[in-house]
């Protein structure tokens, strides 16, 4: 069995889990057993690699002080971020599933899901106000990257929905608001958090964007590889949803498929779809996608080489490598 990616790093997520947890029981204008308290706890202690966490704590080992707890509030924080975006994000895509169970608004009704998510976020604004004092301003960066960049890209995402005639620049920017600088922005405020340098936690950044845009990519790209089963929801939902990811940018470039992928609307037949789907599946798209998703880990390689002084540096290389051979 290969490691899981917080044992290759050597990260007790033990301790992260419980600080997770911390920010909604320490929150003393919540009851213990409310349905909110519970559902938050349920959610949270529903699975999930930790991975922005685990960034927040990569990003520390670069600076002089050790991990404390204010690192480990600061990785909790950008997984309550996460998980409340992903609330309105299955909201928002009529999803009914999140890894493979019923996702929390199937279960609570949509308008507790929804107080739910704004809840989360204004918690960590919350807090994350609280410990920014003079010297760790940087905190800020996490909470405009919440209210912002999350809902910006999740907007562009919308706007775009159907639109064949999305350019990869704008494909790359939502992939950045959406995902990526949320990445970045834990490995930068990680990193200040221990008292790194301004020029090392900007690398650090430009890593996590790099390695974020990748991600991404391979995201989309499984939407094609994997069987509903594997992904937990059902395979194709990108396209079904009007999601012009890369594998669609570079199917539209084929002449023959460029038609049949741009009749597909919101009432397209499920055979429609799948004749589609199959189109992709056997054209170059797939293989283009891949080798940009490794120009951008390349990218990353190339910041990971420059922080070759730093003893950290080495989980920057276990990082790539996990990105590398994610389940596809
Ligand atoms: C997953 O996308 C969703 C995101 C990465 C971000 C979604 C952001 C929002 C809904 C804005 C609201 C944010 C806050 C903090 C209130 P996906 O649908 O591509 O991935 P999936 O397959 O995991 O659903
Ligand atoms: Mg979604």
């Amino acid at each position: 069995m290969p490691l899981k990616l917080h044992e290759a790093l050597d990260i007790n997520l033990d301790e992260i889990n419980r600080e997770i947890e911390n920010l909604v029981l320490k929150d003393r204008d919540v009851a213990a057993r409310s349905p909110l308290s519970q559902g938050i706890l349920e959610l949270v202690r529903s699975g999930g690699k930790r991975l922005r966490p685990l960034l927040v704590v990569v990003g520390s080992r670069f600076g002089p002080k050790p991990a404390g707890r204010r690192t480990l509030q600061l990785a909790a924080a950008a997984e309550f971020i996460h998980v409340a975006s992903l609330i309105h994000d299955d909201i928002i895509d009529g999803a009914e599933l999140r890894r493979g169970e019923p996702a929390l608004h199937m279960r609570t009704g949509i308008a507790p899901a929804v107080h739910i998510g704004n809840y989360m976020s204004a918690r960590v604004i919350e807090l994350l106000a609280r410990y920014a004092d003079n010297e760790q301003r940087y905190v800020h960066d996490l909470s405009a990257v919440a209210t912002a960049q999350l809902c910006l890209g999740e907007y562009q995402q919308m706007e775009h929905a159907f639109d064949y005639n999305l350019t990869l620049e704008q494909y790359l920017e939502k992939s950045i608001n959406k995902t990526a600088m949320l990445m970045a922005t834990c490995l930068r405020v990680g990193a200040l958090s221990s008292g790194c340098s301004n020029e090392t936690a900007d690398e650090l950044y430009a890593f996590g964007e790099a390695l974020g845009i990748s991600f991404q990519i391979q995201d989309d790209l499984l939407d094609f590889t994997q069987s509903s089963d594997a992904l937990g929801k059902p395979a194709g939902s990108d396209l079904r949803h009007g999601q012009v990811t890369l594998p669609v940018l570079f199917a539209l470039e084929d002449p023959a498929l460029a038609p049949q992928i741009r009749r597909i609307g919101p009432h397209s037949s499920e055979s429609e779809l799948a004749g589609v789907l199959e189109g992709i599946g056997q054209s170059s798209a797939l293989r283009r996608t891949e080798a940009v998703s490794q120009s951008y880990l390349d990218r990353a390689a190339a910041i990971a080489e420059r922080l070759k002084s730093h003893p950290a540096q080495s989980d920057l290389v276990t990082l790539l490598r996990y990105f590398a051979v994610r389940d596809r």
